[in-house]
This record gives structure tokens, sequence and C-alpha cells, in this order.
């Protein structure tokens, strides 16, 4: 699916966070979005997700304005088609590993075919192998980070949000995130990151630098 922001502007407190920023991420590639530290990467990111209201502009998924979508409009698109791994992971730390990549108790997941093997593969692909009923909360950073990663691979979404997804990782976990997000482009997903690592950056077809389309005023 297409997603694009046309000439969004948001303003938070009063402040001008985004000022007509204009980006269109393709399916089967990943579009990182681009800033330093305070730019508006996860709002631009919020934004697009449909997850935060723009107080100026359009949003458009394959062509269509979606920008005045109410509540249950919003809701179905995150279910049918989006997957998201934000900066606060949004990991429930009371509940098992296999309940978070599920969103299901297993006592009704047995009903889907392949729901055990399919949340094994999610688990094994983000090195989280056999962690399955452990508590989530006892996991670091790092490992919750991988957690919803898991969740998003489980969940096969058309179109993937990803907040800087290597940002508490070393080397090898940061190279394996990379690789698993740019899977899902092969894949003909559309893939947005936020992120300031080169190595991410370098991955993806596309760029948006914040601010770099700002209209003037
Ligand atoms: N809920 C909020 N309340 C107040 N200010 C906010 C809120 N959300 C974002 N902002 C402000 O908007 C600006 C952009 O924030 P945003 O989180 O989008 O930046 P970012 O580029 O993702 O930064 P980082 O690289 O540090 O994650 C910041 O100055 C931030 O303080
Ligand atoms: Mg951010």
């Amino acid at each position: 699916m297409l997603i694009e922001a046309k000439d969004i502007s948001v303003a938070i407190g009063g402040r001008l966070v985004l000022d007509g920023e204009s980006v269109r991420c393709k399916p089967g590639i990943m579009t990182a979005l681009v800033g330093a530290s305070g730019s508006g990467k996860t709002t631009l990111l919020h934004c697009l997700g449909l997850l935060l209201p723009v107080d100026k502009g359009s949003i458009l998924i394959d062509g269509k304005d979606v920008t005045r979508y109410g509540t249950a409009a919003r809701r179905r698109f995150w279910r049918d088609n989006a997957a998201f791994v934000l900066q606060d992971y949004g990991i429930m730390d009371e509940e098992s590993v296999a309940f978070n990549v599920t969103m299901q108790a297993s006592v009704i997941g047995k009903r889907f075919s392949g729901y055990k093997e399919r949340l094994k593969q999610s688990l094994e692909q983000t090195g989280l192998k056999g962690r399955e009923n452990e508590l989530a909360g006892h996991l670091s950073g790092g490992e919750k980070q991988r957690l919803a990663l898991s969740r998003a691979i489980y969940k096969d979404a058309n179109i993937l949000f990803v907040d800087e997804p290597t940002a508490s990782l070393d080397a090898t976990n940061r190279q394996m995130v990379i690789e698993l997000l740019a899977d899902f482009a092969v894949r003909a997903r559309t893939v947005i990151v936020s992120t300031h690592d080169s190595e991410m950056i370098a991955a993806c077809g596309a760029m948006h630098q914040i601010g770099s389309n700002s209209s003037s005023h």
C-alpha cells in the first residue's frame, strides 16, 4: 500500500513540530524518516500511521484521502493493514511473551491452524527462540524491542511503522533487525522507519529528511 503525507503540519503545545512535510512511502521499499533528535520523526511516523491527527494537509492511502477517518475506520486500518513497532515497544509486561506476539490466549489461539508454528518462527527470527512462556516484563529493553518486531512478523501486515528499531541493540542484533525489515519490503510490504542509524538508512530504498520540503511562511 502507498502511504502519503501531503504538506502536513502539526502543532503540539502551541509549537509547530511539523511544518509542511510531504513524503511518499511506497510498497516494496523501506522509507527512512531522518532528522536530528526532536526534529519530528516520531510525530511524522504517528501521523502516517493515523495515530496522530494533522492540523493541516492530508494523509492518503493508495490515493484515498484518509485524513478525516473516524475512530472506527482507523481501527479497521490498524487491524487489517498495520503493524507498529514503536519507541515504547507497546509491550504488556504482565503478559507472557507468547501473548504479546499473538495477542491471543493460547486456548483460543489453538483453534487457528499453524498458530504455534508461526509463533515459534516469529520468535526464532528475532533471536527469542524458546522464550514463549516468560513474562514479557522480565525482558531487557532490546529484547522487548525484538519482541515487538516478532509481533509484527506474526501479523505479517501490509504496512510496518517502525520507530528507531536499532536504537538499543548491539551490532549483531542491529544487523538482524535491518535484514528482517528489509525482508518485509522484499515481500512487497510498505516499511516506514524513523531512524538516525546510518546502517539502517543505507538499507532503505528511500529517505525523507524532516524539514527538507517545508513550505516557507
Ligand atoms: N506529546 C507531546 N507533548 C509535547 N511535546 C511533544 C509531544 N510529542 C512530541 N513533542 C515535541 O515535538 C518535537 C518532535 O518530537 P518527536 O518525538 O517527533 O522527535 P524525534 O525526531 O522523533 O526525536 P528523537 O530522535 O529524539 O526520537 C519535540 O520537540 C517534542 O518535544
Ligand atoms: Mg523519535
